[in-house]
């Protein structure tokens, strides 16, 4: 075993074309990625039609590879999710919802990856406060025997590095940026040892908004009228997602890449 773990993660798979892209570059990966990863992570609020996560996908995704699915605001959109989110031992949701919540907050894996969801507090719906899980969690579990990685799932970018920092001071090692689906180019280690990014991006279709079909989106910002958003049916993808190397000895985390390309399906792919 080599000293160091890798850490792939994912921004959040936007529908069909996000999990149509994870599939591709997990089977292949020696195709996209220079070298292997020990551990895949994989945000999957949006997999499903762009809403929440049924079953069907939540196994298929397991199937591609990815050791640990995280989430967001989201996850409660499709219904299904109440009958199998206690019974996954791979997903996450947003640990800082009332504790009647169902499903999980954090999970461990092979006694050394503590991976932990949580919705940051800036033009998001209300949870309970980020910081104090953070500070509630640091004293319940060791961070200190543990690669701890956080998927902060939050809209604004001064709270995600201000949050990062105050992580960092408690043993995370990661603290990794979901939510907004656009990749930042910020990414950097704090205290050299807690790698961080403000936005990982997403995975899904290229040519939308955010993974969305741009004429509903505009439709609605014009009008103010709700209106059925869609995921977009481009046939070029893009995958953003962000490698992150850690220590296994100290747990700190040594580097952070960023990966953000895209490629055009052919016909069949795209219509079958
Ligand atoms: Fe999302
Ligand atoms: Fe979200």
């Amino acid at each position: 075993m080599t000293q160091t773990l890798s850490v792939l993660f994912f921004g959040d798979i936007v529908g069909r074309p996000g999990r149509d892209a994870l599939s591709l570059v997990l089977t292949s990966q020696e195709k996209y990625f220079s070298e292997k990863f020990d551990f895949i992570i994989a945000n999957v609020e949006n997999a499903s039609h762009g809403f929440g996560l049924t079953q069907k996908n939540h196994d298929q995704i397991l199937s591609y590879g990815v050791n640990c699915m995280t989430s967001g605001n989201h996850i409660w959109d499709k219904k299904d999710i109440y009958q199998y989110i206690d019974t996954s031992d791979a997903l996450i949701r947003p640990y800082n919802y009332h504790k009647s919540a169902r499903g999980v907050g954090y999970r461990i894996f092979d006694d050394k990856i503590l991976v932990i969801n949580l919705l940051g507090k800036t033009f998001m719906q209300p949870v309970n406060c980020p910081f104090q899980a953070i500070d509630e969690l640091s004293e319940k579990l060791n961070f200190n025997d543990k690669i701890v990685i956080v998927d902060y799932h939050a809209e604004a970018t001064a709270e995600k590095i201000s949050f990062a920092r105050y992580a960092s001071s408690l043993g995370v090692n990661a603290v990794i940026g979901t939510h907004t689906h656009v990749q930042t180019a910020d990414e950097r280690i704090f205290d050299e040892k807690c790698a961080f990014i403000s936005d990982v991006g997403f995975t899904g279709a290229y040519d939308s908004v955010i993974g969305m079909d741009y004429e509903s989106s505009v439709k609605r910002l014009i009008t103010s009228i709700p209106e059925r958003f869609d995921v977009a049916s481009s046939s070029s993808r893009q995958i953003n997602a962000v490698q992150i190397k850690f220590d296994r000895v100290n747990n700190r985390a040594l580097e952070i890449k960023r990966f953000n390309f895209t490629y055009e399906t052919t016909k069949e792919e795209h219509e079958g």
